[in-house]
């Protein structure tokens, strides 16, 4: 496909001191299970860690409550029962619609760095910035494309098929990003939110990117706070080594 556009979203979580938004991943979560698990699947999340720090952080009754509303097979039983905390998010319904556990940090935004771009460096690898990219990249086909030609123009989606017609002579895209199999899954107020947020496409999206990065990225609130913690300490023990130096070597010198 042609280049993708991405659009650099400001997500809570960025940056060295960001953190993830409790409320905006309750919203994130409410689009994924009203939306997507239609046809996706996320098989490698517990359902129990909606409770943990960091995360969704419901109670723990709203977690039972909403791990039985899924019917699990259980091999033991041979027989199927009602989730549990302690079951995973079901797999994908749909067989071609991909798993979205890990899809945050599976695929990236941004790129680099090629050319002059350290864009990686500074905006980050662009996992939640491609997702919402993606859910807002729908438009019309361009003029290019004949009208039967299968899938969704996406301006996002750059590893989809592609009209013969819409290549230049040396065969490369005329037009941005590709086409997709999966038809626009959100055009806002596709739910209502529970907290009264607006729920415009854009914020939609900017929601359900957010709560797929913390399925992919759990503990990136730890990871920050332990390398802050790290950095701290290794600045100490640079002055404190620094100081040790000069004294030892001072009769010498
Ligand atoms: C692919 C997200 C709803 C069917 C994808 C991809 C993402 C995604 C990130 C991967 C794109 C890539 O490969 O780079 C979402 C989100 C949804 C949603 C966040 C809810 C807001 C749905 C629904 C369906 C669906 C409701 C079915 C009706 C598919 C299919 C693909 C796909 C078939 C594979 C597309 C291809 O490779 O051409 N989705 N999706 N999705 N999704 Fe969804």
């Amino acid at each position: 496909g042609g280049e993708a556009h991405i659009e650099d979203f400001d997500f809570s979580f960025e940056g060295p001191f960001g953190a993830f938004d409790t409320n905006q991943l309750q919203r994130g979560l409410q689009i994924y299970t009203e939306v997507c698990s239609a046809c996706h699947g996320m098989k490698f999340v517990p359902i129990r860690t909606l409770a943990d720090d960091g995360g969704p952080q419901l109670p723990e009754d709203q977690v039972r409550a909403y791990a039985a509303n899924f019917d699990i097979f259980d091999a033991e039983l041979d027989d199927i029962r009602p989730g549990t905390p302690v079951d995973h998010f079901p797999g994908s319904a749909l067989e071609t619609a991909p798993d979205l556990s890990l899809m945050a940090k599976k695929r990236a935004g941004f790129h680099g760095p090629y050319g002059l771009g350290i864009n990686q460096f500074f905006k980050g690898m662009g996992g939640p910035e491609y997702i919402a990219s993606l859910l807002t990249g729908y438009e019309e086909a361009p003029a290019c494309a004949p009208e039967d030609f299968p899938g969704h123009y996406n301006t996002a989606f750059a590893s989809g098929g592609f009209p013969e017609s819409c290549k230049d002579e040396e065969g490369h895209a005329t037009v941005g990003g590709s086409w997709i199999s999966m038809a626009p899954p959100l055009y806002g107020d596709d739910v209502t939110y529970n907290d009264g947020h607006e729920s415009d496409l854009h914020h939609e999206a900017e929601d359900v990117a957010a709560f797929l990065m913390w399925t992919a990225e759990p503990k990136l609130m730890a990871r920050k706070q332990a390398g802050f913690a790290g950095v701290l300490f290794l600045t100490l023990l640079s002055v404190l080594l620094y100081l040790t130096n000069k004294r030892l070597w001072a009769p010498v010198k």
